[in-house]
């Protein structure tokens, strides 16, 4: 469904400023590579929307495929806030597995670090979990933790590695997009 003419019109909340580089729509260059250490390695395409109705808030969506047959796989939703006149930003997403997430994290140029702040999880979400926050972590041990930066040669990266029940942070995704 295309959207109405009167949202291309708006502009953008200058608050956002700083996160323009991530706005528009993206789609993976190559294959992604999906790894951990107890699971098979497997390839996903990706498609990326990040938009915005001229609130200081951008409105995201991820949908991920096999590489192969082409099946829907991971999905996420949500928001993405900046904290007005700081670089820090927070994810709030919902992710079709049954997690729910709020990352938080600092933006550099144009490069984004987030790492878990909550996670909850529906009652009947499929094991092994991604580990729950415990307060006593130390700051730099995290759950969940993504990097998005945009490339010199104008791709997007995202990089995600997590913590589960019985792993320690290993890496789970790597992926580039180009704009789309
Ligand atoms: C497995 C979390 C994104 C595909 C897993 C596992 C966890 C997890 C906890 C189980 C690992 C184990 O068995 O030891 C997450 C989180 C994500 C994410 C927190 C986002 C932040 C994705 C994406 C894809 C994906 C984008 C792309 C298609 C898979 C596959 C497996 C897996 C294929 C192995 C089979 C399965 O357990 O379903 N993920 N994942 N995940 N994930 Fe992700």
């Amino acid at each position: 469904l295309s959207p109405p003419s009167w949202l291309l019109l708006l502009e953008l909340n200058p608050v956002l400023h700083p996160l323009n580089w991530l706005l528009g729509n993206w789609e993976s260059d190559i294959p992604g590579e999906g790894t951990f250490p107890t699971i098979k390695p497997f390839r996903y395409t990706e498609k990326l929307y990040f938009s915005h109705v001229g609130q200081p808030v951008i409105n995201f969506m991820f949908n991920a495929f096999n590489a192969e047959s082409k099946k829907p796989m991971h999905r996420e939703c949500g928001f993405i806030r900046i904290q007005p006149g700081t670089n820090k930003v927070a994810f709030m997403i919902a992710q079709n597995s049954g997690l729910v997430e709020i990352e938080e994290g600092e933006l550099t140029g144009n490069h984004l670090k987030l790492q878990t702040e909550k996670l909850a999880r529906i009652s009947f979400a499929k094991e092994p979990h991604v580990q729950q926050v415990k307060p006593h972590m130390p700051f730099n041990i995290c759950q969940i933790c993504r990097v998005f930066q945009l490339l010199p040669d104008g791709k997007l990266e995202q990089t995600v590695t997590m913590v589960t029940d019985n792993q320690p942070l290993s890496q789970h995704l790597h992926i580039t997009y180009r704009r789309s």
